[in-house]
Formats: C-alpha cells, sequence, structure tokens
C-alpha cells in the first residue's frame, strides 16, 4: 500500500504581504541576524519567537573554535524560551539570516536537528509553532505547523510503547 505525506504552505513575494504580526516578527528577525557570533562561517542565522503571552525573545547562532560546539539560532531560542520563561509556549517563530559573502534573499529553513528540537517543544506544549522563513529581503515561506517540516519524527510517546 502506497500511502503519501502531504502538507500546505503559504509563499508570499515580500514581508508587506504578510499580517501585521507577523512582519514586525520577521523585520526583528532581519535584524538580528546581523548580531550572531559567526567568526567561522560568517553566516548569520536568527530566530524571533513570539510567545503565547505576547513576549518576543530573540536569538542567533552561536559558533565556537570546536566547530560541533556551535549552536544554531532555532535551538538558542528555544533553549533561552525554557530557561527564561519556563512552561510558556512559543506561538510563532521568524528565521532570517544574513550572508555577506552570497545572497541571502532566499528562505532558509531549519536543519535536521532544529526540527527535532522543534518538534519537542510542539509535543510538550500540544500546540503547532508556526514558522517564518525568510533573508534580509525577498520572498517569505510560511509553514503553520513545524510538524510539517519533520514528518516520521520521533518524540517521547516513542519511549514509552
Ligand atoms: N545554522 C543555524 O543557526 N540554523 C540552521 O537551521 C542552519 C544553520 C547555523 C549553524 C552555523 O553557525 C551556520 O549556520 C552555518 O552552518
Amino acid at each position: 500500500m502506497e500511502k503519501q505525506y502531504q502538507f500546505s504552505y503559504d509563499y508570499f513575494d515580500s514581508i508587506e504581504d504578510l499580517v501585521p504580526e507577523e512582519a514586525a516578527l520577521l523585520e526583528r528577525a532581519r535584524e538580528k541576524a546581523h548580531h550572531a557570533y559567526v567568526p567561522y562561517s560568517n553566516f548569520g542565522v536568527s530566530a524571533v519567537g513570539l510567545l503565547e503571552n505576547g513576549m518576543i525573545v530573540e536569538s542567533t547562532n552561536q559558533e565556537n573554535a570546536s566547530y560541533p560546539v556551535g549552536i544554531c539560532a532555532e535551538r538558542v531560542l528555544l533553549s533561552t524560551i525554557s530557561s527564561v520563561h519556563p512552561g510558556v509556549p512559543v506561538t510563532k517563530i521568524a528565521i532570517s539570516y544574513y550572508n555577506p559573502k552570497g545572497t541571502d534573499r532566499v528562505p532558509i529553513a531549519p536543519c535536521g536537528m532544529c526540527r527535532q528540537a522543534l518538534q519537542e517543544q510542539q509535543v510538550r506544549f500540544g500546540k503547532p509553532v508556526l514558522i517564518l522563513m525568510s533573508g534580509q529581503n525577498g520572498a517569505v515561506v510560511r509553514v503553520k505547523d513545524a510538524a510539517f517540516l519533520l514528518p516520521f519524527h520521533f518524540s517521547g510517546e516513542d519511549l514509552e510503547r
């Protein structure tokens, strides 16, 4: 039997096509990407989260001379939220980047490890997280549920069976 996995996403030509709340979140992410600690890749990534209580938390990727020690912006964000605002779900995350060596007009998506971290947050709170992805300008991709980015995910439920 063949089965299919499908999901929908939204594609906007410009930040101007977003609702104001989401445009503001992405605007902050675009600015924040310039403040990443990226002496090795020079590829600055930012993730800005809107919490259920209305607060906004910002993050960037943090690199290290021992390369694998570096942490992606998305996981910095989720760890910061869980530490500073424990128990408060994040409802929307805008991800952007700054790449002085090449283009930063093309939306980027979270890496596989960050998708797993997003999945943990969704299972923990039982709520979808909306993800906005965009560079410094140009198109915006919007996924209404981060679980769409990680089909066949592994979760705590698998440990209970
Ligand atoms: N990076 C992120 O911060 N998030 C991602 O989802 C992909 C990659 C960072 C890791 C590293 O500091 C730099 O981008 C280049 O890979």
